[in-house]
């Protein structure tokens, strides 16, 4: 596959995943770079939910056009597969800026986290759930933030939100995952999972560190706890603070309290939007 659809000209693969892989490629039509995600198949069975995932974050997408979200170009079914194309972000995510820098500045990071929430805003709006909010699904492109992988979205339906898994399974990555999502009867989780997403993101971004074992991405290695142990974090741990986590950390104190007010366990206690909790942030900041 070099050519796809009689359109867009492959150029390199930028991303291997477990459910997608993402190419680089070049529009003939009007020579623009686009990024194309590809559902990825082993089983036929895991093809058909990546299908899914793909097709549903094309229905989000589409409904959602925001200056931080990654914009929409096409997507069609290829096959057996099925291509999502988006423009192309020249950048890096999140994640590799905190890897590369170990942490941001905190003006940085709350500049991050504004437009992290101002897409949210709009995706929340529409009754949507991103529910994989987390430093590697965070861009930053040419000095803009653009949010990205809308594979785990809900939505609304009339009978309620559609399963792709299967019932007794988790969704989301364990070390970022809200307490309440972390339970397998999971659907009655909301927008404010999205919150604490971000509350762990910010985390991240001032401290460097993880929330609950303190560990650096850097030194992420193969003594990380595994996914269980992350998830009896998640429900159970309260995050470490951050003189715990890095006493030499020098921060407006407000800062602390609007990442514990998000990463609070029970969805009743955080921040209810994303509005009020960009507020907080404001107000934190000088
Ligand atoms: N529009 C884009 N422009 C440039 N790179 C992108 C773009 N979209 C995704 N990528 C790269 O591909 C990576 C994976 O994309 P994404 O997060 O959408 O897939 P994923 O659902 O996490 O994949 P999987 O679940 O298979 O691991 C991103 O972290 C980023 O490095
Ligand atoms: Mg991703």
């Amino acid at each position: 596959m070099d050519k796809l659809f009689g359109r867009y000209k492959l150029v390199r693969q930028v991303w291997d995943g477990a459910m997608s892989s993402v190419y680089e490629a070049r529009d003939q039509c009007d020579g623009a770079r686009v990024a194309i995600k590809y559902a990825k198949g082993g089983e036929a069975s895991h093809l058909r939910n990546n299908v899914l995932r793909l097709e549903r974050e094309a229905v989000a997408l589409w409904r959602l056009r925001h200056p931080c979200i990654v914009r929409m170009i096409d997507a069609r079914r290829h096959g057996d597969s099925y291509c999502l194309v988006v423009e192309y972000l020249e950048g890096m995510t999140i994640a590799e800026k905190i890897y590369h820098d170990s942490h941001l500045p905190y003006a940085v990071a709350v500049k991050v986290m504004l437009s992290v929430l101002s897409a949210l805003n709009a995706v929340h709006g529409l009754g949507l759930v991103h529910r994989d909010i987390k430093a590697e699904n965070v861009m930053l492109s040419n000095g803009r933030i653009k949010l990205l992988d809308f594979g785990l979205v809900t939505m609304p339906t009339r009978k309620g939100p559609r399963r792709i898994t299967e019932p007794m399974v988790t969704v989301g990555t364990p070390s970022c995952m809200a307490p309440e999502a972390c339970e397998a009867v999971a659907l009655r989780w909301d927008a404010r999972a999205d919150l604490y997403g971000c509350g762990h993101m910010l985390y991240e971004m001032l401290t460097g560190r993880h929330a609950f074992g303190g560990e650096a991405r850097r030194n992420a290695s193969a003594r990380s706890p595994s996914p269980q142990i992350l998830l009896m974090q998640q429900v159970h741990m309260p995050p470490l603070l951050f003189a715990d986590a890095v006493p030499e950390l020098r921060i407006p104190e407000g800062l602390e309290r609007v990442v514990m007010r998000a990463l609070e366990k029970r969805p009743e206690d955080r921040f209810q939007s994303a509005a009020e909790m960009s507020r907080a942030l404001l107000d934190a900041v000088p």
